[in-house]
């Protein structure tokens, strides 16, 4: 079965091809992603319609390619998968427009994925797939959760961010560090110059007891401290990075190790975008090392948004049994959608 995947929901048309075997996991056949971080520099963060004009400008050819790259004939896909949500609604729609006109013209099922479970369940196209169950850390640019994956489909939420995502943190404080967008990657090698020690940042609610995050009180102690700093920021830019990476990382291991005693499992995914972040992999091999618990990532190009990975959640799901791709091309989008709710 070939599942052709569109991602839209934000900065990047990512579009790719896999293949479900009867046994096994589903195979990566192609993946093609176009960026938009060059266009909306200019802006310093993303620009919902521009994004959404520009999924629309890409998702054909990227569809070509990767169709070419894959040798295969657009009418030998068997599903069309496109992000349903969360996500920027306008772009959300593009790419569930496409995906529908494309199962109505080719008389082929389509099925609505939802992101973050794209995010959860990448790390099975790499070289490493883990197994069921494990806990998941999902650290995207607007989510920052812990939760107990038993199967696809099967996940229990076991803490969240109360206010701001950890790649939030990262975004707002390289912003107003001046270090345009994206700003997690450039704070992360900004911070890679600097003394994590320098400054007392506050870890929030590290010892809460919890596996609760809160990530706004680090945003503002981060600005207080730029704003002391003065016209010495520039001096001590690499200095503030590296205090907010620090801190942000050392929250996201506590957390995710205190998730893993909880649920009394021995296996890590760490997924989403700021699970590219080195310090986070460093720390977090350090912290599982001595516990004896395996860590997953995805391939790192497949950390932050593709098509790959939704092409995957679909077949998954698929294979699995939780989902069936339907007929009906009404479709609809939810920019707004709590993973408990699949
Ligand atoms: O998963 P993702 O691509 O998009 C969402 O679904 O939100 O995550 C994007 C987030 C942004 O906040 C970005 O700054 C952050 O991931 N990010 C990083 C790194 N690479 C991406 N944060 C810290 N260090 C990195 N190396
Ligand atoms: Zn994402």
């Amino acid at each position: 079965m070939l599942v052709l995947g569109i991602e839209s929901s934000c900065d990047e048309t990512g579009v790719a091809l896999v293949e479900a075997r009867a046994t096994g996991v589903p195979v990566l056949l192609a993946d093609t992603l176009h960026s938009q971080i060059a266009m909306h520099q200019a802006y310093g963060g993303v620009v919902p319609e521009l994004a959404s004009r520009d999924h629309i400008r890409r998702v054909l050819p990227l569809t070509e390619r990767v169709l070419a790259q894959a040798r295969v004939d657009l009418r030998a896909v068997d599903v069309v998968a496109f992000t349903r949500g969360p996500g920027l609604a306008g772009a959300l729609l593009v790419g569930a427009g496409v995906a529908c006109a494309l199962g109505a013209a080719l008389d082929k099922p389509v099925l609505g994925v939802h992101h973050l479970e794209g995010h959860l369940l990448s790390p099975f196209l790499g070289s490493d797939p883990p197994e069921f169950p494990f806990v998941a850390l999902l650290v995207s640019g607007g989510h920052t959760q812990l939760m107990r994956v038993e199967g696809v489909g099967q996940y229990e939420l076991l803490g969240e961010t109360i206010d701001d995502a950890a790649g939030e943190a990262f975004d707002k404080s390289a912003k107003l560090m001046g270090l345009g967008y994206p700003g997690g990657p450039a704070l992360a090698r900004l911070a890679e110059q600097g003394d994590p020690a320098a400054f007392k940042l506050p870890r929030p609610l590290l010892h809460s007891g919890d596996l609760d995050f809160s990530f706004a009180g680090l945003k503002t102690a981060v600005l207080t401290q730029a704003k002391k700093l003065g016209a010495d920021l520039e001096a001590r830019k690499a200095d503030l990075a590296a205090s907010t990476q620090a801190a942000i990382v050392e929250v996201l291991v506590k957390k995710a190790m205190a998730a893993l005693d909880q649920a009394g499992l021995k296996r890590l995914v760490v997924a989403g975008g700021v699970g590219a972040n080195r310090l986070l992999r460093a720390q977090l091999g350090a912290a599982t090392g001595k516990r004896k618990v395996r860590v997953h990532y995805p391939e790192l190009q497949l950390c932050t948004d593709n098509g790959a990975m939704i092409a995957m959640a679909a077949a998954m799901r698929l294979a699995s049994g939780v989902a069936t791709a339907s007929r009906s091309y009404a479709f609809d989008v939810r920019p707004r959608w709590p993973l408990g709710e699949i």
